[in-house]
């Protein structure tokens, strides 16, 4: 899946979620000062933050197939080694970091087993690769209702729970795949309360990620049916949750 948008648009359309995520997310990893960890399928920054402000920025490195979002984080975290480049193939030598995380990518990986196992490649013996991805099958992510919504009145949307690691245990399936031992899995939370409906649904309008390339290929009417039918689901939106895995590499 291709990111073809600004660092500021992913900000106000996911990146306000990722940001709450990062933390936990290095937590699962066990990132303590004195490591050196890559993020990947970093986007423009928000786990790249985390991590430079648990680590300072020259012990931490990007990968990311997106060169706005290389850009925008070139622009962000400037002494951060920012590398565009898909987790499929690494830029990087075998055993250089003690931890590979990636926040919100497997799903859009076009081979995660590959991606994880390079993840695996570039982490040293005994170090850690962790990953998380929304719950989508579980209709518990941030963008939950609006897919609710698209199925309704398009029975033919492609929403995305059948992607890699949106459900329940595939995530670990995956690291198994990709011959990554010791798993762990773990359940992230984030607070799930939009300020109001026109905050949540503005950014969908900004063709950020498959949800935001849906609403972009409707015309007028059917986007406005769309938004007055998630302004109706909203309310009842659940908290977000993503699945989580971490192994050693
Ligand atoms: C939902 S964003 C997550 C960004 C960031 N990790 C965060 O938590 O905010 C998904 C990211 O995965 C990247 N991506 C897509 N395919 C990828 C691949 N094969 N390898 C690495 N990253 C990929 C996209 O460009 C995008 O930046």
């Amino acid at each position: 899946m291709a990111f073809n948008v600004t660092g500021d648009a992913y900000d106000r359309f996911m990146g306000r979620y990722s940001r709450v995520l990062a933390p936990q997310l290095a937590d699962l990893a066990g990132v303590t000062a004195g490591q050196r960890v890559l993020d990947v399928g970093s986007g423009p920054g928000a786990l790249t933050a985390e991590l430079v402000a648990r680590l300072g920025d020259d012990a931490v490195s990007a990968a990311e197939p997106s060169a706005k979002f290389v850009a925008a984080l070139r622009e962000r975290l400037p002494g951060v080694r920012a590398e565009q480049a898909a987790a499929e193939a690494l830029p990087f030598g075998d055993g250089e970091f003690d931890a590979a995380i990636a926040q919100l990518v497997v799903h859009f990986m076009a081979d995660p087993v590959a991606g994880l196992r390079e993840m695996a490649r570039v982490t040293r013996p005994g170090g850690v690769v962790a990953a998380c991805v929304w719950d989508h099958a579980g209709e518990r992510s941030p963008i939950a209702v609006f897919w609710r919504a698209a199925r309704e009145l398009d029975p033919g949307a492609r929403d995305e729970s059948e992607l890699a690691g949106a459900h329940e245990g595939h995530l670990a399936e995956l690291f198994r795949e990709a011959g990554i031992g010791e798993l762990e899995e773990a359940v992230l939370e984030v607070p799930f309360g939009p300020a109001s409906f026109e905050e949540w649904w503005e950014p969908f309008t900004l063709g950020v990620g498959p949800a935001g390339e849906y609403v972009a290929a409707l015309d007028e009417d059917a986007r406005a049916t769309l938004r007055e039918r998630c302004r109706e689901l909203l309310p009842g939106a659940p908290r977000a949750v993503a699945w989580a895995a971490r192994g050693v590499a």
